[in-house]
Protein backbone atom coordinates (compact mmCIF):
# COMPACT_ATOMS: atom_id res chain seq x y z
CA UNK A 1 0.00 0.00 0.00
CA UNK A 2 1.05 3.57 -0.84
CA UNK A 3 1.39 6.43 1.68
CA UNK A 4 -2.30 7.54 2.93
CA UNK A 5 -1.45 11.02 1.88
CA UNK A 6 0.70 12.32 -1.47
CA UNK A 7 1.37 16.32 -1.54
CA UNK A 8 2.54 17.10 -4.59
CA UNK A 9 3.67 20.67 -6.36
CA UNK A 10 1.63 22.53 -3.40
CA UNK A 11 0.57 26.06 -4.20
CA UNK A 12 -1.31 28.83 -2.04
CA UNK A 13 -1.24 32.29 -2.88
CA UNK A 14 -3.43 34.80 -1.09
CA UNK A 15 -4.20 37.93 -3.06
CA UNK A 16 -5.61 41.10 -1.89
CA UNK A 17 -5.85 44.33 -3.30
CA UNK A 18 -3.41 43.47 -6.14
CA UNK A 19 -0.69 42.07 -4.11
CA UNK A 20 0.04 38.38 -4.27
CA UNK A 21 1.42 36.81 -0.90
CA UNK A 22 2.84 33.56 -2.47
CA UNK A 23 2.14 31.43 1.22
CA UNK A 24 2.92 27.60 0.16
CA UNK A 25 4.95 27.11 -2.88
CA UNK A 26 5.84 24.05 -4.72
CA UNK A 27 5.60 21.74 -1.21
CA UNK A 28 5.79 17.65 -1.88
CA UNK A 29 5.73 15.09 0.62
CA UNK A 30 4.30 12.34 1.71
CA UNK A 31 2.92 11.03 4.83
CA UNK A 32 3.04 7.24 5.34
CA UNK A 33 0.65 5.51 6.67
CA UNK A 34 1.09 4.73 11.03
CA UNK A 35 3.97 7.55 10.93
CA UNK A 36 4.14 11.10 13.02
CA UNK A 37 5.73 12.95 10.46
CA UNK A 38 6.38 16.22 12.03
CA UNK A 39 6.12 20.24 9.94
CA UNK A 40 8.68 22.43 11.36
CA UNK A 41 8.96 26.16 10.44
CA UNK A 42 9.10 29.13 12.39
CA UNK A 43 6.04 31.39 12.42
CA UNK A 44 4.70 32.31 9.62
CA UNK A 45 6.28 29.72 7.62
CA UNK A 46 3.49 28.11 5.91
CA UNK A 47 2.38 25.43 8.05
CA UNK A 48 -0.69 25.86 9.18
CA UNK A 49 -1.73 27.31 5.80
CA UNK A 50 -0.61 23.64 3.90
CA UNK A 51 -2.52 21.35 6.55
CA UNK A 52 -5.69 23.81 5.89
CA UNK A 53 -5.53 23.40 2.29
CA UNK A 54 -5.71 19.78 2.34
CA UNK A 55 -9.23 19.65 3.08
CA UNK A 56 -10.64 23.26 1.75
CA UNK A 57 -10.52 24.79 5.12
CA UNK A 58 -8.88 27.95 3.54
CA UNK A 59 -11.18 30.92 1.73
CA UNK A 60 -11.82 30.46 -1.75
CA UNK A 61 -10.98 32.63 -4.69
CA UNK A 62 -10.59 35.09 -5.12
CA UNK A 63 -9.09 35.79 -2.10
CA UNK A 64 -6.69 32.27 -2.37
CA UNK A 65 -6.28 30.26 -4.57
CA UNK A 66 -4.56 26.45 -3.70
CA UNK A 67 -2.72 24.50 -7.12
CA UNK A 68 -1.02 20.98 -6.73
CA UNK A 69 -2.24 17.67 -5.96
CA UNK A 70 -3.46 16.41 -3.04
CA UNK A 71 -3.90 12.07 -2.79
CA UNK A 72 -5.75 10.68 -0.38
CA UNK A 73 -5.55 6.96 -0.23
CA UNK A 74 -4.89 7.72 -4.21
CA UNK A 75 -7.93 9.47 -4.54
CA UNK A 76 -7.71 13.03 -5.69
CA UNK A 77 -9.27 15.24 -3.32
CA UNK A 78 -7.68 19.16 -3.73
CA UNK A 79 -10.57 20.82 -5.70
CA UNK A 80 -13.29 18.85 -4.57
CA UNK A 81 -16.84 20.50 -4.15
CA UNK A 82 -17.15 20.99 -0.40
CA UNK A 83 -20.45 18.52 -0.01
CA UNK A 84 -17.75 15.69 -0.56
CA UNK A 85 -14.96 17.80 1.32
CA UNK A 86 -17.23 17.84 4.52
CA UNK A 87 -17.49 13.91 4.12
CA UNK A 88 -13.69 13.86 4.73
CA UNK A 89 -13.02 16.12 7.15
CA UNK A 90 -13.69 14.82 10.78
CA UNK A 91 -14.40 11.11 9.19
CA UNK A 92 -10.98 10.81 7.36
CA UNK A 93 -8.69 13.58 8.66
CA UNK A 94 -9.41 15.11 11.51
CA UNK A 95 -7.74 18.38 13.20
CA UNK A 96 -6.77 19.61 16.27
CA UNK A 97 -5.84 23.12 17.26
CA UNK A 98 -3.74 24.80 19.66
CA UNK A 99 -6.55 26.45 21.40
CA UNK A 100 -9.11 23.66 22.29
CA UNK A 101 -12.19 26.20 22.13
CA UNK A 102 -12.17 26.73 18.65
CA UNK A 103 -13.35 23.10 17.77
CA UNK A 104 -15.41 22.91 21.23
CA UNK A 105 -18.83 24.55 21.50
CA UNK A 106 -18.98 26.04 24.63
CA UNK A 107 -22.73 25.38 25.75
CA UNK A 108 -23.28 22.11 25.19
CA UNK A 109 -21.93 19.49 26.97
CA UNK A 110 -18.71 17.22 25.60
CA UNK A 111 -20.12 14.37 25.47
CA UNK A 112 -22.80 15.94 23.54
CA UNK A 113 -20.21 17.25 21.11
CA UNK A 114 -18.93 13.82 20.28
CA UNK A 115 -22.68 12.16 19.99
CA UNK A 116 -22.90 14.97 17.33
CA UNK A 117 -19.82 13.74 15.26
CA UNK A 118 -20.81 10.53 15.44
CA UNK A 119 -24.32 11.53 14.14
CA UNK A 120 -22.81 12.95 11.16
CA UNK A 121 -19.80 10.61 10.14
CA UNK A 122 -20.65 7.32 11.54
CA UNK A 123 -24.48 6.15 10.60
CA UNK A 124 -23.17 2.94 11.73
CA UNK A 125 -23.36 3.73 15.12
CA UNK A 126 -27.43 3.86 15.17
CA UNK A 127 -28.58 4.04 18.33
CA UNK A 128 -27.71 6.61 20.84
CA UNK A 129 -27.41 3.87 23.12
CA UNK A 130 -24.19 3.05 20.79
CA UNK A 131 -22.84 6.31 20.48
CA UNK A 132 -22.70 7.04 23.96
CA UNK A 133 -21.02 3.81 24.74
CA UNK A 134 -18.40 4.97 21.97
CA UNK A 135 -18.34 8.49 23.69
CA UNK A 136 -17.49 6.66 27.21
CA UNK A 137 -14.89 4.71 25.20
CA UNK A 138 -13.04 7.93 23.49
CA UNK A 139 -13.42 9.81 26.39
CA UNK A 140 -11.64 6.58 28.88
CA UNK A 141 -9.03 6.37 26.04
CA UNK A 142 -7.92 9.97 26.34
CA UNK A 143 -7.71 10.50 29.90
CA UNK A 144 -10.98 11.85 30.66
CA UNK A 145 -13.41 10.22 33.32
CA UNK A 146 -16.54 8.63 31.27
CA UNK A 147 -19.05 10.22 33.87
CA UNK A 148 -17.75 13.91 32.71
CA UNK A 149 -19.36 13.63 29.53
CA UNK A 150 -21.94 16.07 31.01
CA UNK A 151 -19.26 18.09 31.73
CA UNK A 152 -19.72 21.56 29.74
CA UNK A 153 -16.07 22.66 28.20
CA UNK A 154 -15.69 25.48 30.79
CA UNK A 155 -15.79 23.40 33.55
CA UNK A 156 -12.41 21.67 31.98
CA UNK A 157 -8.74 23.00 32.21
CA UNK A 158 -6.65 24.03 29.13
CA UNK A 159 -5.21 20.49 29.26
CA UNK A 160 -8.59 18.45 30.00
CA UNK A 161 -9.68 20.64 27.36
CA UNK A 162 -7.10 19.61 24.66
CA UNK A 163 -7.85 15.90 25.69
CA UNK A 164 -11.64 16.85 25.05
CA UNK A 165 -11.19 17.67 21.53
CA UNK A 166 -8.15 15.47 20.58
CA UNK A 167 -11.43 12.72 22.06
CA UNK A 168 -13.69 14.69 19.53
CA UNK A 169 -11.32 14.47 16.47
CA UNK A 170 -10.80 10.56 17.67
CA UNK A 171 -14.08 9.55 17.79
CA UNK A 172 -15.10 8.47 14.38
CA UNK A 173 -11.65 6.81 13.92
CA UNK A 174 -10.07 9.27 11.34
CA UNK A 175 -6.88 7.51 9.17
CA UNK A 176 -5.42 11.05 9.68
CA UNK A 177 -5.22 13.01 12.72
CA UNK A 178 -3.67 16.66 11.66
CA UNK A 179 -2.30 18.53 14.90
CA UNK A 180 -1.44 21.77 14.37
CA UNK A 181 0.84 23.30 17.51
CA UNK A 182 -1.52 21.21 19.87
CA UNK A 183 0.75 22.09 23.35
CA UNK A 184 1.62 25.54 22.16
CA UNK A 185 -0.53 27.00 24.55
CA UNK A 186 -0.47 24.41 27.59
CA UNK A 187 2.62 24.04 30.42
CA UNK A 188 5.29 22.10 29.88
CA UNK A 189 4.29 19.08 32.12
CA UNK A 190 0.99 19.07 30.42
CA UNK A 191 2.40 19.30 26.99
CA UNK A 192 4.28 16.05 27.72
CA UNK A 193 0.91 14.36 28.95
CA UNK A 194 -0.63 15.55 25.28
CA UNK A 195 2.32 14.30 22.91
CA UNK A 196 2.59 11.50 24.91
CA UNK A 197 -1.25 10.39 24.52
CA UNK A 198 -0.96 11.44 20.90
CA UNK A 199 1.82 8.90 20.69
CA UNK A 200 -0.61 5.64 22.35
CA UNK A 201 -3.49 7.03 20.39
CA UNK A 202 -1.90 6.60 17.40
CA UNK A 203 -0.99 2.88 17.80
CA UNK A 204 -4.53 1.73 19.50
CA UNK A 205 -6.48 3.84 16.27
CA UNK A 206 -3.51 2.72 13.85
CA UNK A 207 -3.68 6.88 12.35
CA UNK A 208 -0.97 8.50 10.80
CA UNK A 209 -0.25 11.98 12.32
CA UNK A 210 0.39 14.88 10.64
CA UNK A 211 2.22 17.49 13.81
CA UNK A 212 2.27 20.77 13.12
CA UNK A 213 4.86 22.70 15.33
CA UNK A 214 7.44 25.11 16.05
CA UNK A 215 8.87 23.18 18.56
CA UNK A 216 12.34 20.55 17.83
CA UNK A 217 11.67 19.14 21.52
CA UNK A 218 8.48 17.75 20.45
CA UNK A 219 10.05 16.64 16.95
CA UNK A 220 12.86 14.27 19.05
CA UNK A 221 10.30 13.27 21.75
CA UNK A 222 7.88 11.77 19.25
CA UNK A 223 7.85 12.24 15.50
CA UNK A 224 9.41 9.53 13.26
CA UNK A 225 10.04 11.95 10.18
CA UNK A 226 10.13 15.59 9.53
CA UNK A 227 10.16 18.13 7.26
CA UNK A 228 11.09 21.94 7.44
CA UNK A 229 9.44 24.99 5.77
CA UNK A 230 10.99 28.07 5.96
CA UNK A 231 9.07 31.17 3.71
CA UNK A 232 6.77 28.61 2.09
CA UNK A 233 8.98 26.04 0.82
CA UNK A 234 9.92 22.97 1.99
CA UNK A 235 14.42 23.17 2.26
CA UNK A 236 14.54 19.68 4.27
CA UNK A 237 12.76 16.04 4.59
CA UNK A 238 13.86 13.17 6.55
CA UNK A 239 14.00 10.90 9.82
CA UNK A 240 13.27 12.94 12.86
CA UNK A 241 16.60 11.77 15.06
CA UNK A 242 18.61 11.92 11.90
CA UNK A 243 17.50 15.75 10.55
CA UNK A 244 17.98 16.45 14.25
CA UNK A 245 21.51 15.17 14.54
CA UNK A 246 22.55 16.25 11.22
CA UNK A 247 20.88 19.30 9.60
CA UNK A 248 21.99 19.69 6.00
CA UNK A 249 20.22 23.36 5.52
CA UNK A 250 21.46 26.49 7.09
CA UNK A 251 17.63 27.48 8.78
CA UNK A 252 17.46 23.96 10.20
CA UNK A 253 20.94 24.54 12.28
CA UNK A 254 19.13 27.90 13.15
CA UNK A 255 15.72 26.82 13.96
CA UNK A 256 17.75 23.82 16.35
CA UNK A 257 19.84 26.23 17.85
CA UNK A 258 16.92 28.14 19.04
CA UNK A 259 16.12 24.61 21.55
CA UNK A 260 18.19 24.74 24.53
CA UNK A 261 19.81 21.63 24.27
CA UNK A 262 18.08 18.65 22.57
CA UNK A 263 18.28 14.99 23.83
CA UNK A 264 17.65 12.24 21.47
CA UNK A 265 15.59 9.13 22.94
CA UNK A 266 18.47 7.71 24.02
CA UNK A 267 19.29 10.05 25.68
CA UNK A 268 22.51 10.70 24.04
CA UNK A 269 22.65 14.85 23.21
CA UNK A 270 22.25 15.36 19.57
CA UNK A 271 25.27 17.58 19.26
N1 LIG B 1 -6.43 33.90 5.55
C1 LIG B 1 -5.25 34.45 5.19
N2 LIG B 1 -5.23 35.55 4.40
C2 LIG B 1 -4.04 36.11 4.02
N3 LIG B 1 -2.83 35.63 4.39
C3 LIG B 1 -2.80 34.54 5.19
C4 LIG B 1 -4.00 33.89 5.64
N4 LIG B 1 -3.65 32.84 6.42
C5 LIG B 1 -2.30 32.85 6.45
N5 LIG B 1 -1.78 33.86 5.73
C6 LIG B 1 -0.35 34.14 5.51
O1 LIG B 1 0.29 32.97 5.03
C7 LIG B 1 1.60 32.84 5.59
C8 LIG B 1 1.72 31.48 6.25
O2 LIG B 1 0.88 31.45 7.38
P1 LIG B 1 0.69 30.16 8.32
O3 LIG B 1 0.60 28.95 7.50
O4 LIG B 1 -0.45 30.47 9.23
O5 LIG B 1 2.06 30.14 9.15
P2 LIG B 1 2.49 29.15 10.32
O6 LIG B 1 3.72 28.46 9.81
O7 LIG B 1 2.82 30.04 11.47
O8 LIG B 1 1.36 28.23 10.61
C9 LIG B 1 1.78 34.01 6.53
O9 LIG B 1 2.49 35.00 5.85
C10 LIG B 1 0.36 34.45 6.82
O10 LIG B 1 0.30 35.82 7.11
MG1 LIG C 1 0.22 28.06 12.35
Amino acid sequence: MGPILEIRDLCVDFCSRGNVLRAVKDVSFDLKRGEILAVVGESGSGKSVTSQSLVGLLPGEPLCRVRGSVKLGGREILGLPERELRKIRGREIAYIFQDPMSSLNPVYPIGWQIEEALRFHVPALKTTRARRERVREVLSAVGIKPDLADAFPHQFSGGMQQRAMIAMALACEPKILVADEPTTALDVTIQKQITDLLVSLRERFKMSVLLITHNFGIVAQIADRAVVLFRGEKVEEGGAAELIKNPQHSYTKALLACVPRLRDRSGKSAE
